[in-house]
């Protein structure tokens, strides 16, 4: 639905150690350019009538502007991410509060798995029965369980194999009406079939625009917010009356995320059990 989202301004965002084959501690971030592009993602959200909560960065973790990680929401229930790597594991106090002090249950289900929230989580965005869990390089295939236990309804588990395509949301995006964007590579064949058969109409990116990270957008209505330079990407959804909105991401690219990452959808989970 992605009506009501979590945004976290990159006060603090830079490149302090390399957790993907994206991050390059030579190749930092222009702290300027990045506050600008993450602005400008704001206004598009705003001005798309999405309602932007926001949640303040802290000094020590650069990363913490990757809402998407925290965890998933599912109606009024905040399941926090268990993070694999040490660096961003210091984020989850300050998500576990923010959700806690707006009256969120905070519902822990991850003991002893890793996993890392929306990025490897997606429902579809007209239909939040439609869940896809990605696996292998940030959440472990275990999570997955419990997080379908969580949620009420099954979650179709995918296999990540390329390091590049670390979480589900660099390398799918599912659009509503059967369709959704993804990265061939990314997938263990297994996987990839059970896609073809959970979408009626895969949109496969070509590796320029994978590697631009165009599957990392954000669906509102008939809307995909995009890293901007995915031509074909744009072509593409175009083609099937998709309105590309594209804005500079550039900068986030530095640490491998873009559009996706930035944003914690609050309203794209319902609660089985409470429906
Ligand atoms: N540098 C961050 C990391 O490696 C990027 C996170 C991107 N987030 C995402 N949802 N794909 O953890």
């Amino acid at each position: 639905m992605s009506r009501h989202v979590l945004l976290c301004e990159p006060s603090h965002f830079r490149i302090a150690y390399e957790i993907n084959p994206w991050m390059n501690q030579r190749v930092p971030v222009e702290g300027p350019r990045a506050l600008d592009q993450w602005h400008g993602l704001r206004e598009v959200l705003v001005d798309l009538g999405v309602r932007v909560e926001l949640v303040g960065q802290r000094s020590e973790v650069p990363d913490m502007t990757f809402t998407a990680n925290a965890g998933v929401v599912i109606g009024d229930r905040f399941v926090p991410a268990n993070f694999r790597f040490r660096e961003r594991q210091a984020e989850q106090p300050y998500f576990r509060e923010w959700f806690a002090a707006r009256g969120y249950e905070v519902y822990d289900i991850h003991e002893p798995h890793y996993w890392e929230g929306e990025g490897d989580v997606l429902a579809a965005p007209d239909d939040p029965a439609l869940v896809c869990g990605g696996y292998r390089f940030r959440t472990e295939r275990g999570a997955l369980d419990h997080l379908e236990a969580a949620l009420g309804v099954p979650v179709l588990r995918l296999e990540l194999v390329d390091p590049r395509y670390y979480h589900l949301d660099t390398c799918l995006c599912p659009l509503g009406r059967g369709r959704a964007m993804v990265v061939r590579e990314a997938f263990a064949p297994e996987s990839f079939r059970a896609l073809a058969e959970a979408f009626d109409d895969l949109i496969e990116v070509p590796p320029a625009d994978a590697a631009r990270f165009a599957c990392n957008a954000l669906v509102v209505d008939d809307r995909v917010v995009l890293d901007a330079g995915c031509d074909d990407t744009e072509r593409a959804l175009r083609a099937r009356d998709l309105v590309p909105v594209p804005t500079p991401t550039d900068e986030f690219l530095k640490s491998g995320g873009s559009v996706k990452c930035l944003v914690l959808q609050l309203d794209a989970f319902v609660s089985a059990s409470s429906s």
